[in-house]
C-alpha cells in the first residue's frame, strides 16, 4: 500500500515567471453546427516544445490553423508574445508552420522555396542569401541548393520545409505531424534533429500529432484532446502517472481497470482496496465520491506480479503469455477486471517462472502510481 503526499491533481502553468509566447483564452471555432474546437485554454511559455495530443478529428489541426491565422475563432482570444492576434492576418503573426504534407512549391528550387517568406518580408537580397545559406547548413541541405523538391527524399524534403518555416525566425513554430510521412528509422532520427535545433533556437514550437511514443518523448509539456476539448495540460510524466481521467490514462501507455472500493479520501490522497490490498491514490479524479462506492482502479501492467500468499489482490487465469524481447506480457482473465482481462508486464529474465495458460495465478499489486476514476454507470 502506498499513498502519494501533497498530490495536486490539475494542470501546471507554464513555469512560473516564464514568459508566455502563446496564450489561448477560451478559443472556440465551429464549423456549421459541429464544434471543433471547445473553449480551449492554454499558455505556452516562450521556448516551450507543447504537443498536440489526441485521436483523428480532435481538433488539433484546428487549434494549430487558429494560431497561424488561418482560421479565425468564433468565441475567445489568442495572444502571442502579449498582444492580442486573433484580428491579425497569418502573414503578419510571424508563425512558420511546417504541414503534414510539406506543401512544397513543386516549381521553386530548394533555395528559392526556402527564400520565400524573406522576400516577401522584404529583406534586402544579400541578408537573404545569408540567412538561407546559414539554414540550409543548419538542416545538412548544403549542396542541394538547385534541386526541385521531386529531386530529393521524403526526409530531404522534410527539412526543406523546416527550414522554410525556421528562416522567417518566427515567433512561434508550428509543426503539424511533420513526421508521418517518414519510415520508423528516418522519423527517430528526425526527432532528433529537430528536437536538438529547437532547442538550440530556443523557438517557442507547437507540435501536432497523435502518437504517444512521439509526444511523451520530444515535448515540454503535452495538451491531451479529446472530441474538440483540452482534457489534460502536464509534462510527459505527469501525464503518465497522474492522468486526470479515465481518456487520458487509456490514451497514454498500457493499463488495465480493476473494479475496487473507495475507502476514505483525505488531504493527502485517497486510499481504495481490492480484496485485502490497500492502494493510495490522488485524490482529485475521486472528488464527490463517498466512501464505499465502487471505483475503478487503473494500473499498468508492471504495477502487477505474481503474488504469493498474503500480497494477492485478486486471482485470475492466464489466457495467452507473448514474448516481446526484454519482457513477457501477460493477459490473465479475471473478474476483478472491468473488462473481464487485464495485462500484467513481467520481466522476460523471469521466464522461468511465467505460468502455462490455463493456469490459476494469484496478483498483487505494488504501486505508487495506480489512479482511480468514479466508476462508469
Ligand atoms: N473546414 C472544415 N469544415 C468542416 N469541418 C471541419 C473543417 N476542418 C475541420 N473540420 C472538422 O473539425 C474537426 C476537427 O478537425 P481537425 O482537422 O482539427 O482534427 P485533427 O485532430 O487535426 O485530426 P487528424 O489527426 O485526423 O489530422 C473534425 O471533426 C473535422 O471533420
Ligand atoms: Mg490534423
Amino acid at each position: 500500500m502506498s499513498s502519494r503526499p501533497g498530490d495536486t491533481q490539475g494542470t501546471p502553468a507554464a513555469a512560473p515567471g516564464a514568459e508566455i509566447a502563446v496564450r489561448l483564452d477560451g478559443v472556440t471555432k465551429r464549423f456549421g453546427p459541429a464544434i471543433a474546437l471547445d473553449r480551449a485554454w492554454l499558455k505556452i511559455a516562450r521556448g516551450e516544445f507543447m504537443t498536440l495530443l489526441g485521436p483523428s478529428g480532435c481538433g488539433k489541426t484546428t487549434l494549430l490553423n487558429l494560431v497561424a491565422g488561418f482560421l479565425a475563432p468564433d468565441e475567445g482570444e489568442i495572444f502571442i508574445d502579449g498582444a492580442v492576434v486573433t484580428d491579425v492576418p497569418a502573414f503578419a503573426r510571424q508563425t512558420g508552420i511546417v504541414f503534414q504534407n510539406y506543401a512544397l512549391f513543386p516549381h521553386m528550387s530548394v533555395t528559392n522555396n526556402v527564400a520565400y517568406g524573406l522576400k516577401a518580408r522584404g529583406v534586402g537580397k544579400d541578408e537573404i542569401r545569408r540567412r538561407v545559406a546559414e539554414i540550409l547548413a543548419m538542416m545538412k541541405l548544403t549542396g542541394f541548393e538547385d534541386r526541385k523538391p521531386r529531386q530529393l527524399s521524403g526526409g530531404q524534403q522534410q527539412r526543406v520545409a523546416l527550414a522554410r518555416a525556421l528562416v522567417i525566425e518566427p515567433k512561434v513554430l508550428l509543426l503539424d505531424e511533420p513526421f508521418s510521412a517518414l519510415d520508423k528509422n528516418l522519423r527517430g532520427s528526425m526527432q532528433v534533429e529537430v528536437k536538438e535545433i529547437q532547442r538550440r533556437l530556443g523557438v517557442t514550437t507547437i507540435f501536432v500529432t497523435h502518437d504517444q511514443s512521439e509526444a511523451l518523448s520530444l515535448s515540454d509539456r503535452i495538451a491531451v484532446m479529446s472530441s474538440g476539448r483540452i482534457c489534460q495540460i502536464d509534462t510527459p510524466e505527469a501525464l503518465y502517472r497522474r492522468p486526470a481521467d479515465r481518456f487520458v490514462a487509456s490514451f497514454i501507455g498500457d493499463g488495465s481497470l480493476l473494479r475496487a472500493t473507495l475507502d476514505q479520501t483525505h488531504a493527502d490522497g485517497a486510499i481504495v482496496s481490492i480484496g485485502p490490498t490497500k492502494i493510495g491514490v490522488p485524490a482529485g479524479p475521486l472528488a464527490g465520491t463517498a466512501a464505499g462506492s465502487s471505483v475503478d482502479l487503473f494500473v499498468r501492467p508492471q504495477h502487477l506480479h505474481l503474488a504469493a500468499g498474503a500480497d494477492t489482490a485478486f486471482v485470475g487465469k492466464v489466457a495467452a503469455t507473448i514474448y516481446q524481447g526484454d519482457h513477457v506480457d501477460l493477459y490473465v482473465d479475471a473478474p476483478d477486471a472491468a473488462s473481464g482481462r487485464l495485462m500484467m508486464r513481467l520481466a522476460a529474465r523471469d521466464a522461468s517462472r511465467i505460468p502455462d495458460v490455463g493456469l490459476a495465478v494469484a496478483i498483487g499489486i505494488s504501486s505508487d502510481d495506480a489512479v482511480a476514476f468514479p466508476a462508469e454507470a
